[in-house]
């Protein structure tokens, strides 16, 4: 997996059980696999059509650190896959722990708001791997 990602967990994204708030871990998997995506299929364009079930393993607490890994996980017509992992990043031991995963699918669109086709080296590159 490639690293995407650092988060600091601050005081401001705890929610009210004293965790991280599940909805702005969310919002950092999103951010972080969609700039991923655009990287890997050369256009700003992509928009995230799926979210797939969201697996909070563990809590996350303010001052920890996490990284947030992906990797390609298959190249549409005019969609990617990937599998993505946010890991608690122990700083003493530099040891990681999954504290949650998915799986997300972004499109390529047009102008318009189409989903329009990523380019064929894009899935040659990853079909071959
Ligand atoms: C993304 C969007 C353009 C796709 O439109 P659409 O009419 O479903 O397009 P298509 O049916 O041609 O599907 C396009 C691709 O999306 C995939 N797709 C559509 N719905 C899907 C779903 N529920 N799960 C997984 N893939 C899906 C299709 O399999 C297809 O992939 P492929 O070409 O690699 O085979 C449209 O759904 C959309 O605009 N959604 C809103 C996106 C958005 O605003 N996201 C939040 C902000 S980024």
């Amino acid at each position: 997996m490639v690293l995407l990602m650092q988060k600091l967990c601050m005081v401001r994204d705890i929610g009210i059980h004293g965790n991280l708030f599940g909805g702005t871990m969310i919002s950092w998997i999103d951010e972080a696999a969609a700039s991923y995506a655009a990287q890997i299929c050369h256009t700003p364009n992509m928009v995230t059509v799926k979210i797939e079930e969201v697996v909070f393993q563990k809590a996350v607490k303010a001052g920890e650190q996490i990284k947030i890994y992906a990797e390609v996980k298959k190249v549409g017509n005019t969609s990617i896959a990937l599998s993505v992992e946010a890991r608690r990043y122990n700083v003493y031991s530099t040891e990681e722990s999954v504290v949650c995963s998915t799986h997300i699918v972004f499109v390529r669109i047009d102008e318009s708001g189409e989903a329009v086709p990523i380019p064929q080296i894009v899935k040659d590159r990853y079909t071959n791997e």
